[in-house]
């Protein structure tokens, strides 16, 4: 059943180039420069039209909004709110009949997702979905929504069940740019084309697994680390952090890097491992100082960078290459070796990988 590998995580981590391609397959056309969503095309006026998108969730499904967000406010100009489920249900948020929610949970069972649904729908939102678990709780409540085809996820910690919502999000910010005509022809098919490209690129990213496994070596013993991005990468700093609390019971935390001076950077010394997203794109050159930052005060750099790259890779002390893709669609890449990173360091430190302690995959009580 773990079809040869050792651990249902391993597993799924390597079923991601064929999950993120049944993802979108059936769902866009590169020659026609066409992307749609079955499930939700009776809603497809009311998002292109909605005043803004709140996105509500909870853990990795939360980090897979926030990647949403940026997706849906570069591409379709339609601002987003993201809010953990639980904050939202309680806080007497205002919200109407033109505001959009988009509930996003891997298990469709989350008892605060669910709960923040009713609330919503209780003031007149029309509420959308994106889960993996077809006829779930939370893909019954909803108005429509869009399955993310990533098959049963058995590992408690999320691997291709976030790379699927992030694949969705990306299909859903595309579909509502091309009605909207935010984007043009020459670029929605440019990234389209990209998107198409992105399971081959997912396999040669996990085609580096062994240097993932060197360096997860060199860190096992680690108590700390710091996980740092910026942009539409600060969700996949949070996310790597998570897989390494979640998995190796190792403190972590995920910063946006420019936040760091503000506080996390008195906990660098050189003892502390900082796992840097410092791929090409437009805040390149900041990650760039503040990798310098780190190195000044001896924190020990472990780099995400573009294939090609030569600035940071003198800089770092390890670094890992991922193929060159569309800026949008780098969180499909960068997070590929964190979720391996995560699972090394936990199986070299003798952790249940796939059921951590203390946690369940659907957490139905809030
Ligand atoms: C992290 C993890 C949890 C879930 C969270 C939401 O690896 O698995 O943080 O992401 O409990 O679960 P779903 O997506 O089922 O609503």
């Amino acid at each position: 059943e773990k079809g040869g590998y050792e651990h249902f995580m391993l597993k799924e981590i390597y079923e991601q180039p064929r999950s993120i391609y049944d993802c979108f397959r059936g769902r866009l056309n590169v020659e026609e420069g066409w992307v749609g969503l079955g499930g939700i095309k009776d809603y497809e006026r009311k998002l292109v039209n909605a005043n803004r998108i709140i996105m509500v969730a909870c853990g990795t499904s939360w980090h897979a909004a926030q990647v949403g967000e940026y997706l849906i406010e570069d591409l379709a100009r339609i601002p987003v709110e993201v809010e953990y489920a639980s904050e939202f249900r309680y806080r007497n948020p205002i919200i109407n009949e033109n505001d959009v929610v988009i509930a996003i949970s891997q298990s469709g069972e989350t008892a605060d997702t669910l709960a923040a649904i009713g609330l919503a729908k209780s003031k007149g939102a029309t509420i959308l979905g994106i889960c993996n678990v077809v006829g779930s709780s939370i893909s019954r409540v909803t108005d429509a929504g869009s399955y993310t085809h990533a098959g049963p996820e058995i590992g408690v910690a999320s691997t291709k069940a976030f790379t699927a919502q992030v694949t969705v999000l990306t299909l859903m910010a595309l579909s509502i740019a091309r009605k909207k005509g935010t984007l043009g022809e020459s670029r929605l098919r440019a990234l389209l084309g990209d998107l198409e490209a992105i399971p081959a690129k997912v396999e040669k990213v996990l085609e580096k697994s062994n240097i993932v496994e060197e360096v997860a070596a060199v860190y096992k013993n680690a108590a700390n680390a710091l996980y740092l991005g910026r942009g539409n990468c600060f969700p996949v700093a949070l996310e790597g952090a998570l897989k390494l609390k979640e998995i190796s019971y190792i403190h972590a935390e995920g910063y946006p890097a420019a936040e760091m001076k503000h506080g996390p950077i008195a906990l660098i010394d050189e003892e502390m491992p900082v796992i840097v997203l410092a791929t090409k794109g437009t805040s390149y050159e900041k990650v760039v100082s503040n990798i310098q930052e780190v190195k000044a005060r001896k924190g020990k750099i472990i780099a995400i960078i573009t294939e090609g790259d030569v600035q940071v890779k003198e800089l770092a002390d390890h670094y890992i290459e991922i193929p060159d893709t569309d800026e949008n669609l780098v969180p499909l890449l960068a997070t590929i070796p964190l979720q391996l990173f995560s699972y090394y360091v936990a199986v070299m430190r003798g952790c249940n990988v796939d059921q951590p302690r203390n946690l369940a995959k659907s957490v139905t009580v809030e």
